[in-house]
């Protein structure tokens, strides 16, 4: 019998993501460099098994597929994209759709689809965000193609989408790169957010020496206010876990070394190549970069005695409320700025809200706040920027102080907290009228005749520095 789409890689998320075309009522056609994947998933689809075929070869999966198909890869990025397409191409037909579900590099995304829809093919990168449970349950989709391969699919893309208030959580956001763009950067925004609400863990745990499982109602009550999301919720489900074979908390038998495929990272340096300063997400890739230095720390925390610690000072539940509450508005606010330069830059004239509107449900960073955010992108904002939207000054405002007396006691109690630091002195920064770089611009001045602009005269200026 023939099926409706094709699914090449049973991983993880490509074993959810067949399930919810299968649950949909899609017949799928399944390939998997190791075919025993294909076996266990069929064993174990219940009802669904009726709708999921195994293919032998990339021939029979694309045999198994009335033209024009629809064939998505969930494999790992990188080369594993380029052989696969190398070896389905000679078996399709014009009108045949690859599409690339994975955390694929937005720019390897953008010569595979000029590559492809040269050749008369049809290529989408999706950024599929949500993990397991959401390509499962339905996933946020942020899509990249042109206007007519999103057509076809997206009947069946807003088929198995997560749901917002019956909004499906899935978007044309733009040519080629656009949606692996704009994927990348909701995983450099994840990376920030999960940083700052480790470092507020951390200072319940060495700060106020908490138990793990003390921590978990703390989140619990949390997810019950402004920082309702995904992230807190399951914070407060992993803190609240024990060991079934010790009965210790979980948490604490977990090594801390954070692992990383790449997105966090290429979102700064995507960042840092457009001139834009995101330093929460910068700060979120660093510490997991340092977390893997397991055997260095190890020696300093013998070595590097913190002089002049203040253990002793308390801090209040509510100002690492209020940390995370500014942290994560600043933490989106830098990734909205960075899907700004991108749009510029690549011309994509991206969605800022509808992107907000799709991260509402079904991916990992989806929060209470994205649907204010959308609303703040929706009206008119002075200089354009997030923090200066009329929802998000008072919300600023009020949750400001908190921030400050948890970057200042994680200080003076010698914990590290490089997120929330780096988005207070963020903070900091953009309300400085009169900042501190007419000093940086004196200093070019006089070591390299930079020149400067002077506050009460037009052009440009050099100062008086090797006059004597
Ligand atoms: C998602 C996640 C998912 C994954 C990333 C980041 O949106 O569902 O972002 O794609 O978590 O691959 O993983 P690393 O932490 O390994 O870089």
């Amino acid at each position: 019998t023939q099926a409706h789409i094709g699914v090449i890689g049973v991983g993880t998320m490509g074993s959810a993501l067949a399930l919810n075309f299968a649950e949909k009522g899609q017949d799928v056609a399944l390939w998997n460099l190791e075919l025993s994947a294909v076996d266990r998933l069929i064993a174990s689809a219940g009802g669904l098994a009726a709708r999921l075929q195994r293919c032998e070869t990339l021939a029979d999966l694309v045999a198994a597929l009335p033209a024009p198909r629809a064939i998505v890869l969930m494999i790992p990025a990188g080369a594993p994209v380029d052989q696969t397409i190398a070896a389905l191409r000679p078996l399709l037909s014009a009108g045949d759709t690859i599409i690339d579900g994975g955390n694929s590099d937005f720019r390897d995304t953008m010569i595979r689809t000029t590559t492809l829809e040269k050749a008369g093919l049809s290529y989408l990168g999706i950024g599929v965000s949500g993990g397991a449970e959401g390509a499962r349950r339905g996933p946020s989709m942020m899509v990249g193609g042109t206007s007519s391969s999103y057509s076809r699919m997206a009947p069946i893309l807003e088929a198995i989408a997560a749901r917002y208030d019956g909004d499906p959580c899935v978007a044309h956001l733009g040519p080629d790169g656009a949606g692996h763009f704009v994927k990348t950067v909701h995983n450099g925004i994840e990376y920030a957010d999960m940083q700052m609400i480790a470092e507020v863990y951390g200072m319940m745990r060495d700060g106020e020496g908490l138990a793990a499982s003390d921590i978990a109602p703390v989140f619990r009550s949390w997810n019950r206010g402004p920082l309702e999301s995904y992230l807190i919720e399951v914070t407060a489900e992993v803190l609240g876990t024990k060991d079934p074979q010790t009965g210790d908390d979980m948490v604490d038998l977990i090594v801390d070394q954070a692992g990383q495929k790449g997105t966090g990272r290429w979102t700064v340096i995507e960042a840092l190549r457009m001139g834009q300063a995101v330093s929460i997400i910068e700060a979120a890739v660093g510490a997991r970069v340092m977390s893997a230095q397991k055997s260095t720390r190890k020696r300093a925390a013998r070595v590097l005695v913190p002089a002049g610690t203040d253990t002793m000072s308390p801090v209040a539940e509510h100002d690492l409320q209020s940390a995370l509450i500014v942290g994560r508005v600043l933490a989106y606010a830098q990734g909205f700025e960075i899907l700004a330069a991108g749009s510029k830059e690549f011309n994509w004239s991206l969605d800022f809200a509808r992107i907000a509107e799709i991260w509402r449900a079904g991916c990992i960073i989806r929060s209470a706040m994205l649907d204010d955010i959308a609303t703040a992108f929706r009206s008119p904002r002075p200089a354009g920027h997030l923090v200066l939207s009329d929802h998000f000054i008072p919300l600023l405002t009020t949750h400001i102080a908190g921030l400050r007396r948890v970057v200042s006691a994680a200080a003076l109690k010698g914990l590290p907290v490089p997120a929330l630091a780096a988005a207070l002195s963020w903070f900091d920064m953009i309300r400085q009228e009169r900042g501190t770089s007419d000093l940086i611009q004196a200093q070019r001045d006089y070591f390299g005749a930079h020149s400067f602009e002077r506050v009460d005269a037009d052009g440009s200026h050099h100062g008086p520095w090797h006059s004597g």
